[in-house]
């Protein structure tokens, strides 16, 4: 997805308006960002980010994160040296999914997760508090998983095991547990997490949590017919403001008919 895609449907990072023309396409940031090291990664997160807790719905999660404060928030998105950072936001599906869990300790508790899509590392830090017996983390973007690991190291805990490959359509492991937060926003991957979750429910009998602020693309998705309500959270402010017309965000449980 490209930048203006992210802006158009989140209007979250304040970044200009105009068309971005990116001189180098996202699979060359990739392919940049899994040959820069990891500790120059590291520092780029730490210099570029805040660390932010308190106007969102697990305050108790410190996470860096993109402000108004950062460089990054203003500058033109084509000087961004890496893939997309949705990391850098904390965006209402996770935050209504690990504040399920923080509520709910028993749902992760000695289990095997694995939170897909993971980000900033939100959810699986959630399920890693609440006593689960693995966490993965799993982003196709290896800056998300370093942000990750800082994120982890802020709060207390040992790192969760992070992996970037692509699950989806992959043979499916053994997790008793996945957290999808804000991972319905484009029909393909929708279509092909839909498939896959399908397979990890009738080989495992896996437990798929989904959070989401109702936006129209998983609203019109085939699997919401599926899905039944687990909780319900009116976002803080700070967090409506910035997802311009969202208020609530909904954890649901997948029940599919297989
Ligand atoms: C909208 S963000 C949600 C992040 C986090 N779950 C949250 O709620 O804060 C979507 C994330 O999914 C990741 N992603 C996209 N396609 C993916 C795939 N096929 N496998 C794993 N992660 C993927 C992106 O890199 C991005 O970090």
């Amino acid at each position: 997805m490209k930048l203006h895609t992210i802006r158009n449907m989140y209007t979250v990072l304040h970044w200009r308006t105009q068309r971005v023309a990116e001189k180098v396409s996202c699979t060359n940031k990739q392919r940049f960002s899994s040959q820069v090291a990891s500790g120059d990664i590291s520092r780029f997160i730490v210099e570029n980010t805040e660390v932010v807790g308190d106007d969102t719905l697990t305050p108790e999660i410190k996470l860096r994160l993109f402000t108004p404060n950062c460089r990054f928030w203003h500058a033109k998105p084509e000087l961004w040296p890496f893939p997309e950072p949705y990391w850098a936001i904390y965006w209402p599906g996770g935050q209504a999914l690990a504040r399920y869990l923080l509520n709910n300790p028993g749902v992760a508790e000695g289990k095997k997760v694995l939170d897909l899509g993971s980000g900033c590392g939100a959810s699986a830090i959630a399920a890693n508090l609440c006593g689960a017996a693995h966490v993965v983390a799993n982003d196709i973007d290896n800056v998300a998983a370093m942000a990750t690991i800082i994120n982890c190291e802020l709060n207390g805990i040992g790192p969760v095991e992070c992996l970037t490959d692509n699950m989806i359509g992959s043979q499916p492991k053994h997790y008793d547990l996945i957290l999808l937060g804000d991972m319905f926003y484009d029909e393909v991957l929708a279509d092909g997490l839909h498939r896959w979750l399908d397979s990890c429910i009738n080989t495992h009998g896996t437990t798929v949590l989904i959070g989401d602020p109702g936006r129209a693309q998983f609203e019109e998705h085939g699997i919401k017919r599926l899905l039944r309500p687990m909780a319900e959270f009116e976002l803080p402010e700070s967090v409506q403001r910035e997802n311009h017309g969202l208020t609530r965000s909904t954890v649901w449980r997948y029940h599919p008919k297989l």
